[in-house]
């Protein structure tokens, strides 16, 4: 029998080995059993109110994937070209899937979430509920991926397929109804090559106990310098420590503590 200890070991090698991967070995297909094993990761993905405010399409027909594909092709064309700054990737590596599963948030069940019994108290539950129905998608999201990994395959987590274009063109492409929105689209495929790591900052700067620990927050002029020149190698490189990076110093600059040790804000100012 597996210990806690042993559990907790398996476990965290699949959420560790999770990836964002953008690129996947051509040519090849799964069975639908093992689609399905995820499908059903999927099922048991907490929600609120247990509504299971959500249904997964998976495409794994070449003919629909291809359409598909289009419908992301003109998605990251469309961030290139109005979204700022932002470094997308074109979303070609998609024709090499195995699958791509489609989560749908059905807003119909936010009607479950707590509701506000006088008008004085409509904004405070309204504001949740949207809030409750997209944390549900996703821990749905994060299901599939942990599962498609356990699977030895990979994938990506595209929120790209919400913004109401593409969820348009995927609705018109896929027959949901209106109610529908597609907040979560992942590329599932066959791992081209490992990538293990991503840059993460460290636990410490992460975990506050009992109370906010000032230190921890990270300053405004640190998140835009992030913005600037930081992001674009923290969501791509797999390299977990930002101190390993050949090029740390000129891509951390004076922020390098900041991503790189517990004290992000060694002044303690919280403004
Ligand atoms: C809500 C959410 C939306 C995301 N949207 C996209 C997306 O549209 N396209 C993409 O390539 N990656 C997307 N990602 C993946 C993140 O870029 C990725 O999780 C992050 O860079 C960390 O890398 P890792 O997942 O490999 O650890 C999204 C992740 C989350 C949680």
């Amino acid at each position: 029998m597996s210990t806690p200890a042993d559990d907790f070991q398996r476990l965290m090698q699949v959420v560790r080995r999770r990836r964002s991967v953008r690129r996947f070995a051509g040519g090849r297909s799964v069975a639908r059993d093992v689609l399905l094993d995820i499908a059903e990761a999927a099922r048991w993905a907490p929600t609120g109110a247990n509504s299971q405010c959500f249904d997964v399409v998976i495409v794994d027909d070449a003919g629909v994937r291809e359409k598909v594909l289009d419908v992301f092709l003109a998605q990251s064309n469309r961030l290139i070209d109005h979204a700022k700054g932002f470094p997308a990737v074109k979303k070609s590596y998609m024709a090499n899937t195995v699958a791509i599963f489609i989560v749908l948030a059905d807003e119909r069940w936010t009607a479950a979430f707590p509701k506000a019994t006088t008008a004085a108290w409509a904004d405070e539950y309204a504001a949740n509920n949207e809030r409750i129905l997209l944390a549900s998608i996703g821990a749905v999201v994060q299901n599939i991926q942990l599962a498609v990994t356990a699977q030895g395959l990979t994938s990506a987590w595209l929120s790209g397929g919400g913004e109401d274009q593409t969820n348009a063109d995927l609705r018109a492409l896929l027959g949901y109804p209106a109610a529908l929105r597609a907040v979560g689209t992942i590329p599932v495929g066959v791992p081209e090559k490992d990538v293990a790591q991503r840059y993460r900052r460290p636990l410490a700067q992460m975990v506050h106990w009992n109370r906010y620990e000032p230190e921890k927050f990270r300053p405004q002029g640190m998140i835009d310098h992030y913005v600037e020149g930081v992001r674009q190698f923290a969501m791509y490189r797999g390299v977990e420590d930002a101190n390993a990076w050949e090029d740390a110093d000129k891509r951390l600059g004076p922020w390098r503590d900041a991503y790189t040790t517990p004290i992000a804000n060694p002044g303690r100012k919280l403004d």
